[in-house]
């Protein structure tokens, strides 16, 4: 099969390493790429999100599979054209990412399919809003309809937090349109998981939990980020847990989208915290959780591009995966500074010793080259991904390879995975 994978991340870059092992691979593009995925695909400098180009390469290239890893060019209809092209694509329809766009959608589709979530209200009128907000209480949760660079959302211990929270976002219009609409719900209190299924419009195939560290700090501090860290399983989710997940919160989603003419075909990623009363939806997301897809590609053993087509072509039922029971881990690396604004173009040494480290891959996220140097072009940079028989041993493993690196420009957190290993 000839396949082209869509993205520049982390997330990709473990998707073309999974895929690079499968026998069924004859060719394997990725566009854009980086610095890392070169070395299991052959880069092509079109843009994740130039949906015109990336269907005229596929066209051009008799690509069989289009995998699309981030919501963007999902967004903007690229699983849609290559449908209508004839080309198989593992990733849901302009439509059907919706669920990830607009959180009064997902909520009402949510309430539709009877899924436990959070209660809520939609408001375009900031009067009503904080009426709302008055007459429920605090804590409660706000949050922009749109999405906001995962930056709108407020969870309001107080009243006035939550009030402030209305003028922020709808008043000052802080996140522009996004803000045009808010969702205000329940606070819902629990571990979170991530927890990842996928879907071929009909059904859905469980993958596994993991666990994800989206704040910059050691310690759960600082801004939010898009993940510094992840690893899987997931202690919290319990072969029961995953259980009511899939019953409760995945395969009745499918089901409502196929009723409403939005077939769901691609990776579902919920969001969920397993509270007193069990796991519930916090929100959906179109596509694989970066970091999250690292630490699930590196413990899965069944080979991803037949499982893949399968979804893309209605023929999940009846595929079953396997799964090492290693731990898998990530430590994010990320150039200093980030979330804020920080520098690029440093150089990263010491890449060759970090890979040499035992159960340790090396996973760009914003590499390039520069005169036949890696350098740093992102936000996150590397995923240091390592397994392990426990999450000692990976967490070991991952931090002995952050330190043969030799990159000033870089910082990780310390303390990934300390949740799990409190635990034990
Ligand atoms: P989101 O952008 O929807 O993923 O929300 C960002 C984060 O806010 C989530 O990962 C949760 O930690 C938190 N959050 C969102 N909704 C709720 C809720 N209803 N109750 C408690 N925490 C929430
Ligand atoms: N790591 C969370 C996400 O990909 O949204």
């Amino acid at each position: 099969m000839r396949v082209l994978v869509v993205g520049s991340g982390g997330r990709e870059h473990a998707l073309c390493w999974k895929l690079k092992s499968s026998p069924l691979l004859t060719k394997l593009w990725c566009a854009p790429g980086n610095a890392g995925i070169a070395d299991a695909a052959e880069c092509v400098a079109i843009g994740a999100e130039n949906v015109d180009e990336l269907l005229a390469f596929a066209q051009a290239n008799a690509v069989d599979l289009v995998v699309v890893g981030p919501e963007a060019p999902l967004v903007l209809g690229l699983a849609d054209k290559c449908r209508a092209a004839g080309i198989k694509v593992f990733g849901p329809s302009a439509a059907a990412a919706e669920l990830e766009g607009s959180k009064g959608f997902m909520k009402d589709v949510a309430a539709k399919a009877g899924i436990p979530t959070a209660w809520y209200g939609r408001f375009t009128d900031m009067d009503k809003a904080k009426a709302f907000i008055r007459a429920k209480g605090a804590p409660i949760v706000v949050k922009t309809d749109g999405l906001a660079a995962g930056k709108g959302v407020v969870v309001a211990m107080t009243l006035d937090e939550a009030l402030g929270a209305v003028d922020m976002m709808m008043g000052d219009k802080v996140f522009g349109a996004a803000g045009d609409e808010l969702v205000i719900e329940e606070f819902l209190d629990g571990e979170e998981c991530s927890f990842f299924a996928l879907c071929d419009g009909k059904t859905a195939l469980p993958l596994v939990a993991a666990q994800d560290y989206k704040r910059v700090g050691d310690g759960d501090t600082g801004p939010n980020t898009g993940g510094m860290g992840a690893y899987s399983p997931a202690p919290v989710v319990t072969d029961s847990i995953q259980a009511e997940i899939m019953e409760r919160s995945i395969l009745p989603l499918v089901k409502t989208m196929a009723e409403m003419g939005k077939p769901y075909t691609g990776v579902l990623f919920a969001g969920i915290m397993v509270t007193k009363d069990g796991p519930k939806l916090l929100e959906y997301n179109v596509r694989f959780g970066d970091p999250e897809c690292q630490v699930l590609m590196a413990r899965l053993e069944s080979d991803l591009l037949p499982v893949l087509a399968a979804g893309a072509e209605g023929r999940l039922a009846g595929v079953e995966l396997t799964w090492s029971d290693d731990v898998a881990l990530v430590v994010v690396m990320a150039a200093r500074g980030y979330p804020g604004s920080y520098e690029k173009n440093t150089v990263i040494g010491g890449l060759d010793g970090a890979a040499r480290v035992e159960g340790v891959t090396v996973l760009h996220a914003g590499t390039g080259t520069k005169d036949g140097q890696v350098v740093a072009t992102g936000g996150r940079v590397l995923g240091i991904t390592a397994r392990g028989k426990t999450v000692a041993e990976a967490r070991e493993r991952a931090y002995k390879a952050v330190d043969a690196l030799d990159w000033p420009g870089g910082f990780c957190r310390r303390d990934i995975a300390w949740r799990a290993l409190a635990r034990n």
